[in-house]
């Protein structure tokens, strides 16, 4: 899937720039052909030389290097790779990114180029939580980056937490699927699943409607893990600033009542995902004018009507039921009680449960901390990221559909 691929491959300044030499070697394997470029900080931990030599390539380092520029370009560099790779991503290049700095050579490519970015984000697991991160994380995110680990574990600093780099055959993986490559062979292949995503937007009048706080984040990490297994992936999405995911296919929708029309007409599917954070309720009477002020009249009274439950709906049907129903339960208290009792109400099959109390930092944040409740009992799986979520729950469903003849 990488053979003749370019890849520029930008290499931070952390301790994980050692395993970036092991990723030119995977990149290298697979058939792509790597140009390194160090930052001054990178220099630090692996030497201009032993990228060059793996990589069998010029190795990049300055932006104002005129031999490099009368050689080849910091633009035409930016744009001659049909990917660009950073790993690690360091805390600063995070930011530098996230703030359109371009102060030195691998800053300026990145703001230079026009092409995709995907980045395997390496830190000391307090920076990673700092919410400078988690703001830079939120912008690169919503700017279409695309982003791999990091890992839960030790870190060369002695401490333990999220902020290892992911693995380089990972990132060679997140690479394939950056492609588009997404396996047509994977276990889901030949499967069709139905994902919904985001909030939804109800419309009081033509300039302001009810919406919730749901980033969409979740939802398109399993619609792309979905799609990297090789599933055909329906996702009905309500308007979120976040790029879909990759190689799926995406139906834009704004209320309630148009994602449920999205969700029937996306049907006959084996699998169905709601992760939307659907609006309860609608303005009964949206106004096609804009509602005015009146002096000492007060404030609109607004009549609400409940929305339909798309997820019990589809859940409850006889024909076209999909052979498995996820929802998500999205709470603040007494969470697997309520969890428990909200699959039994809707009719699903399984719930992945959620505490999305203001403390967890959960809604709006790239983790999630979820408890998968099915026939068979409840399950907490460790807080860790949310593509890390979706790409166990993804697997989980081609377990469960394997099981089941195609
Ligand atoms: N859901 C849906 N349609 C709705 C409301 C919710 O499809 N109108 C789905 C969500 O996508 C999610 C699940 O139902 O998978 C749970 O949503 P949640 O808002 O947590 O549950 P509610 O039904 O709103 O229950 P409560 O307000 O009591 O928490």
């Amino acid at each position: 899937m990488l053979a003749g691929k370019r890849i520029l491959l930008i290499i931070g300044g952390g301790i994980a720039a050692y395993k970036s030499l092991e990723l030119i070697r995977l990149y290298q394997k697979a058939g792509a052909s790597v140009v390194p470029v160090l930052t001054r900080a990178a220099e630090q931990f692996v030497t201009p030389l032993s990228a060059s030599a793996l990589a069998g390539e010029k190795v990049y380092r300055d932006l104002f290097d005129l031999t490099d520029e009368a050689e080849m370009g910091h633009i035409e560099l930016s744009r001659a790779a049909d990917l660009v790779v950073v790993a690690p991503a360091t805390a600063d290049l995070m930011a530098k990114m996230a703030g359109g700095l371009a102060n030195d050579l691998a800053s300026t490519l990145l703001m230079a180029t026009d092409k995709r970015v995907l980045i395997a984000p390496a830190m000391n697991v307090r920076m990673w939580d700092h919410a400078a991160t988690r703001r830079n994380l939120a912008t690169l995110l919503s700017d279409g980056v695309l982003t791999v680990g990091p890992d839960e574990g030790d870190m060369a600093c002695g401490e333990f937490g999220f902020g290892r780099m992911a693995e380089p055959p990972a990132i060679v993986a997140a690479t394939e699927a950056a492609f588009g490559g997404e396996a047509l062979s994977g276990p889901l292949s030949g499967r069709h699943v139905l994902v919904t995503s985001g909030p939804t937007h109800e419309p009081i009048d033509p300039v302001r409607y009810i919406a919730n706080r749901s980033s969409g984040a979740q939802g398109s990490a399993i619609g792309g893990a979905l799609a990297r297994l090789g599933a055909r992936v329906s996702f009905v999405t309500g308007p979120t600033a976040i790029a879909p995911p990759h190689g799926v296919e995406v139906i834009a929708v704004e209320t309630a009542a148009e994602m449920l029309a999205a969700v029937e007409g996306a049907l006959p599917a084996d699998a169905a995902v709601f992760a939307a954070a659907v609006a309860d309720w609608r303005v009964l009477r949206e106004s096609t004018s804009k509602v005015k002020k009146a002096p000492g009249e007060g404030p609109p009274p607004l009549e609400l009507a409940e929305n339909p439950d798309i997820l019990a709906s589809v859940a409850r049907r006889n024909e076209t039921r999909p052979t498995l129903v996820v929802g998500f339960a999205a709470e603040t208290d007494d969470v697997i009680a309520n969890a428990t009792a909200k699959r039994a109400r809707k009719g699903c099959d399984w719930i992945l449960a959620n505490d999305v109390s203001p403390g967890t930092g959960i809604m709006g944040g790239s983790e999630n901390a979820v408890t998968l409740i099915t026939e068979a009992g409840a399950e907490s799986w460790p807080r860790m990221g949310k593509v890390a979520v979706a790409e166990r729950l993804a697997a989980r469903i081609a377990a469960a559909l394997g099981e089941v003849a195609a």
